[in-house]
């Protein structure tokens, strides 16, 4: 197995700035690239500020922080993000069509070697590597958000991943200080399956009228344990992925997953949670900043 030293990162938004940030800690020579500069701008500012939070916990000291953020760098194209890295993460939004371009892009850029992974939270890694030459050095590598704070790394096994691809993700997870496992691809992995499966059903509850919002969330975090409630963490996470993942569950794995007419709506209406300024919940001050293009 042969050791990773630059690791790049496609789509700088809530998810690829925050493994870029992780990867850069780690000690990976780090590329970050966006289709959008504003938005790539707005990963920069925003990653300088959580390496500072962190320093100003006590978790990570100055100088560790300063230098992960000199291994960055902030690339304007694909091709510059990408030709010399070891490891490309794909970080762009939850559709199969986006996936499968830039992973045919990537397998003509990178040199053979180079290991294509995803961060889909659903899709087939099996069907995105299958545009490549190079299936058996992709697989999935499923971060959690915030991706520079969150624990686990689901890595996903795709149908001709072979084992030397697998152990140096599985190395780069634990050089992360992620606590891996390995799965065998399925829709919604083990993670996002169950997520939806939550989150849908708290939205044909708001939908039913049988709860407000606030209540839904309060009754999960205190009478379930749940960190966050239903409807906080889907304005996270964003409407419209979650609304991906759940026509993808719905359509692989049946009815059950039907996405709810509410959530469906929300989505219509641009209330797409954080990122947006609004989505169950209202958020004056947008975070995000891809809506500047
Ligand atoms: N949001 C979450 O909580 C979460 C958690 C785990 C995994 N994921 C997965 O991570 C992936 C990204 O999700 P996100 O929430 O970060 O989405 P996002 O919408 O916040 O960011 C996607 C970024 O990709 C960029 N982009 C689009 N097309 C591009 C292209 N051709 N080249 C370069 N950049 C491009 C967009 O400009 C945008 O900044 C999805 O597959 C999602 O399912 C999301």
């Amino acid at each position: 197995m042969a050791p990773l030293n630059t690791v790049a990162v496609i789509g700088a938004g809530i998810m690829g700035r925050g493994i870029a940030h992780g990867a850069a800690l780690a000690g990976y020579r780090t590329i970050l690239e966006d289709l959008l500069p504003a938005t790539l701008r707005k990963a920069e500012s925003e990653i300088r500020a959580n390496l500072d939070k962190a320093v100003e916990l006590g978790k990570v000291s100055a100088p560790d922080a300063n230098a992960a953020f000199s291994r960055i760098e902030f690339a304007g194209s694909i091709e510059e993000a990408a030709r010399d890295a070891d490891l490309v993460i794909e970080a762009v939004p939850e559709e199969m069509e986006s996936k499968i371009e830039i992973f045919t892009l990537l397998d003509k850029i990178c040199r053979p070697t180079t290991i294509l992974a995803s961060n889909t939270s659903s899709l087939s890694v099996t069907e995105i590597a299958s545009v490549t030459y190079r299936a058996k050095k992709c697989l999935g590598m499923h971060f959690f958000n915030p991706a520079h704070k969150m624990k686990l790394l689901e890595i996903v096994r795709a149908l001709e991943t072979d084992d030397d691809t697998l152990a140096s993700a599985v190395e780069v997870g634990k050089r992360m200080g992620k606590e891996v496992i390995v799965i065998k691809e399925s829709p919604g992995f083990i993670t996002s399956r169950i997520n939806a499966m939550i989150g849908n059903e708290a939205f044909y509850m708001l939908q039913e009228g049988i709860a407000s919002a606030a209540d839904i969330d309060k009754a999960l975090k205190l009478g379930l344990n749940h960190p966050m409630g239903p409807f906080e963490l889907v304005d996270l996470v964003g409407l419209d992925t979650r609304l991906n993942i759940l026509e993808y569950l719905h359509k692989t794995l049946g009815e059950k997953y039907r996405p709810a007419p509410l959530l469906v709506q929300y989505v219509k209406a641009g209330r797409l949670g954080q990122k947006s300024g609004r989505g169950v919940y209202e958020y004056p001050q947008a975070k995000h900043g891809q809506e500047t293009a």
